[in-house]
């Protein structure tokens, strides 16, 4: 089989976030977060590797990264908006921050812009509801935010090339 040599270089980077974990399957999970954390989804290639080095089949990694929410196997963008969609948040008018996101963005929850910059999802509960409605932009929280600042965090993180929403 012939492998070329980019793939052989991502091969190295995939075993070298992993190699810090034996190869034991009570590793699978903190290992897959390494992964996801260092290339922003998990690569097909690398949750190969990852079954291989935990003694797994690669059937059992897929289902482990499917059933959480918090992975994900397709690319994300460089900067992820996360509005919590919880109770509290919920209450709080979440619903229209994603709306808010979603008309300058031009993409639903879930999906990323076709420049590979920015992603939108929404999550459940993240804990700090005495500042809802809570956003998470690549780590960093936002309370108690308003349809209005959106455009402001937006701008943040390099968006102003975005279109204004025209509504
Ligand atoms: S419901 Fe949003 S932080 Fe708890």
């Amino acid at each position: 089989m012939h492998i070329d040599s980019r793939e052989m270089e991502q091969q190295q980077n995939y075993q070298r976030a992993i190699q810090a974990y034996p190869g034991e399957p009570r590793y699978l999970l903190a290992a897959m977060q390494d992964l996801q954390k260092e290339f922003n989804y998990l690569p097909r290639l690398g949750l190969k590797i990852l079954a291989q080095h935990m003694g797994l089949p690669v059937s059992k990694v897929y289902a482990t990264a499917s059933f959480y929410k918090a992975f994900s196997l397709v690319p994300k963008g460089k900067v992820v908006f996360r509005v919590c969609d919880g109770t509290a948040c919920h209450i709080k008018g979440s619903e229209t921050l994603v709306d808010q996101l979603q008309k300058y963005l031009k993409i639903p929850p879930g999906e990323t812009t076709q420049d590979g910059a920015f992603s939108l999802e929404t999550v459940n509960c993240l804990g700090a509801c005495a500042l809802a409605p809570v956003m998470v932009v690549n780590g960093r929280v936002y309370g108690k935010v308003t349809p209005g600042s959106i455009e402001k965090i937006i701008s943040e993180y390099g968006g102003q090339a975005y279109e204004q929403p025209t509504e």
